[in-house]
């Protein structure tokens, strides 16, 4: 059987740590990794953690630049699992819900949809107008899995990385990846 295979995608919203944690987590699970990054994605890396690109980069097994609209993830025939993108920036869910996709992540997008595979949108804005729940509604419409960065208080969170490995563990949930990395809810 073939490695499992995810593409990451981190674009330019706040919360580029979501990405990373995706990336580190994604090797413990000796999951190959494929990431594409945007150049605003690149920009909150640097920002907001401690990380540079290439940092980040060394991180994933594969990386691809977003301005490469011949890479592999760009086509179909490139089998994987499905791609992720945390965090996903309104212009790059706009991009995907109209098909119109001028970049890598936003193409590898489409393909993951076309093709059918899972799509997970870890979208972060507030607060929202009308036409970013179009957007959101529309790629739901299309089968893509909007999740909203919003963190859970329920687990008891201590940190901030306890905030972000439960987002993930969330995100592994939907795709079908078993994980012990959080305490799952058993009733009060
Ligand atoms: C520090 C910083 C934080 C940002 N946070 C967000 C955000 O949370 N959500 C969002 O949609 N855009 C955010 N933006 C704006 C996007 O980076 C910008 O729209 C960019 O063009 C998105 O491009 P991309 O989708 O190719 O990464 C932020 C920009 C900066 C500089």
């Amino acid at each position: 059987m073939r490695k499992k295979k995810l593409i990451v995608g981190i674009s330019g919203a706040s919360g580029a740590v979501y990405g990373i944690s995706m990336l580190k987590i994604l090797k413990k699970l000796d999951i190959e990794s494929h990431l594409v990054v945007t150049k605003a994605g690149k920009l909150s890396i640097e920002y907001e953690t401690e990380y540079k690109l290439d940092d980040v980069i060394e991180m994933a097994d594969h990386y691809y630049n977003n301005n490469d609209i011949s890479a592999r993830i760009a086509s179909g025939s490139f089998l994987n699992d499905g791609m992720v993108i945390a965090p996903c920036t309104v212009k790059t869910i706009s991009e995907i819900a109209t098909g119109c996709t001028q970049s890598l992540i936003s193409r590898a997008a489409d393909v993951a949809l076309k093709d059918r595979r899972k799509l997970i949108l870890l979208f972060r804005e507030t607060p929202l107008h009308l036409g970013h729940i179009n957007s959101i509604k529309t790629v739901t419409e299309m089968g893509a899995i909007v999740m909203p960065a919003v963190t859970t208080f329920y687990n008891k969170p201590k940190s901030i990385d306890d905030m972000v490995t439960h987002t993930i563990a969330r995100i592994l949930d939907v795709l079908n990846i078993e994980n012990n990395m959080i305490d799952r809810w058993e009733g009060l």
